[in-house]
């Protein structure tokens, strides 16, 4: 009958529909085969970062940090520290008691507002100080003399622990006037211009190397730092021996990766989806940072994002029509991800929270939706664990371990607020380097305690050379 004919006519619709989701949503579901593959390449990368030969063309340009030991816990003081380069940007007092290794912190976010970050170097410098000056105001300490740790969460060339050149900006921000300076030299102009206080800048360090140092002070086993927040990073403690762009044989140095550079020579090309070319084509810095935009929570929106526009395309999704909203660049944050992937909310929740995103969606849009968010995640998941397996597998080989136990401190809003991305995260690295043992350590404000950790260790050492 008519009826029978158009019941299978739709049904048979409903598959092909099925199949044309299944298509893209496979793009992303990464074999075994592949992340080896992943793996692999990164430490080829890792290998090409540390060499003098290869390091000036190499995409992991592998930065020497010039922390060289972890704090023994004679480290006390009080410390002012700065944080830049994550969500929030945050002025820090950290006070460190010795002995009992215990650390006490007060903290200010301030906002740094979008014509900052993208205006002149000057005018960002200026709005740092002036927050540092709100900051010391608010905590009663105009006035006081105290060393400070500038936590600068972007790739920088370091010729010791209190210079930083910025090599290029990454994530949201695209000051002039900064890349090729030194970022130290340009706080301390600004303090200078504003003439109110001054600090002694001791210590600048990056957010992987923070977070590495937290937990390293509490466990002598950690040697990796890893950020999954709104960037990608990764840092690791390696044989100074194997450093080439530094004088010295003994000991160890902590090495910021700069993992998020991976690919950028179009050794992951066999994985970039067209969601992954759109992403990058669209950003503040094209061609650069691949393996971050395939990770980060400044980027995995946007993937979905890409993809969802190419569904309701098709026909897939929200009827056919693309909102001016689904138009809107970075309308999927970190936590909207985290929130419609948890398992715990119902379809219908899933709807309102895309209704609060301006989108109008059905039972079967929602569905769909977070399909696509969780095919998105765990792809990251995974390239982050194939990733960290090539550096635990590394220090594992270097040493010459049958087997290695290391501990690895983590940050970062995607690693802390996504209900899947740690666990897969661990099981890719379990599957991936099986003769490591690996512990994540949640690290409790690495940046701000980490870089008041290095810089009490910065000061003890300045003080023994002096004596
Ligand atoms: C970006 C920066 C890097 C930082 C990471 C996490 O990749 O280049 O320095 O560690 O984001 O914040």
């Amino acid at each position: 009958t008519k009826g029978a004919a158009m019941v299978t006519a739709v049904a048979s619709r409903v598959q092909a529909q099925r199949k044309q989701i299944d298509k893209v949503l496979a793009l992303f579901r990464l074999t075994r085969e592949q992340l080896v593959g992943v793996r692999d390449k990164m430490r080829v990368e890792l290998e090409y970062g540390l060499k003098r030969d290869t390091h000036p063309l190499a995409t992991v340009k592998m930065l020497p940090t010039y922390v060289c030991g972890m704090p023994d816990g004679t480290e006390k003081g009080k410390f002012l520290a700065l944080d830049l380069g994550g969500t929030n940007f945050r002025v820090l007092l950290v006070k460190i008691r010795s002995g009992r290794r215990s650390v006490r912190m007060y903290n200010k976010i301030f906002a740094i507002p979008l014509e900052i970050m993208q205006g002149t170097g000057e005018e960002l410098f200026d709005h740092i100080v002036q927050c540092i000056a709100d900051f010391l105001d608010y905590m009663g300490l105009k006035g006081a003399q105290l060393p400070l740790g500038f936590t600068f969460s972007f790739p920088c060339r370091q010729a010791g622990i209190d210079k930083g050149t910025l090599i290029e900006w990454t994530k949201g921000f695209k000051a002039t006037d900064c890349e090729g300076e030194d970022v130290v030299d340009m706080l301390r102009e600004a303090i200078k211009r504003r003439n109110e206080f001054d600090l002694d800048i001791v210590a600048v360090v990056n957010d992987t190397v923070g977070t590495m140092m937290t937990c390293g002070y509490e466990d002598r086993n950690c040697e990796v730092g890893l950020i999954a927040g709104t960037g990608s990073n990764m840092c690791y403690m390696e044989e100074m021996r194997n450093i080439e762009l530094v004088e010295g044989d003994e000991g160890k140095m902590c090495i910021n990766t700069e993992w998020g550079g991976f690919g950028d020579n179009g050794c992951l090309d066999d994985i970039r989806t067209q969601y992954d070319k759109e992403v990058d084509e669209g950003s503040l810095n094209p061609g650069k940072q691949r393996y971050e935009k395939m990770t980060s929570g400044m980027y995995l929106g946007e993937i979905v994002r890409q993809i969802l526009i190419d569904l309701t395309k098709q026909g897939l999704l929200f009827r056919g029509q693309i909102s001016e909203r689904l138009r809107t660049r970075g309308i999927f944050e970190t936590k909207f991800l985290s929130q419609i992937e948890s398992d715990r909310l119902a379809l219908l929740q899933v709807r309102r929270i895309l209704q609060q995103l301006g989108l109008d969606s059905t039972c079967e849009d929602s569905i769909v939706v977070k399909e696509v968010c969780g095919a998105v995640s765990q792809r990251a998941a995974e390239l982050y664990g194939a990733g960290l397996a090539a550096v635990v597998e590394k220090r594992r080989e270097d040493q010459g371990f049958e087997h290695l136990k290391i501990t690895v401190g983590v940050d970062g809003t995607l690693y802390k607020l996504h209900p899947h991305f740690s666990r897969i995260l661990q099981e890719t690295v379990k599957e991936l380097a099986p003769r490591c043992d690996v512990t994540f350590m949640l690290s409790e404000d690495g940046s701000g305690k980490g870089a008041a950790l290095i810089t009490a260790v910065a000061k003890r050492l300045q003080q023994a050379r002096r004596e």
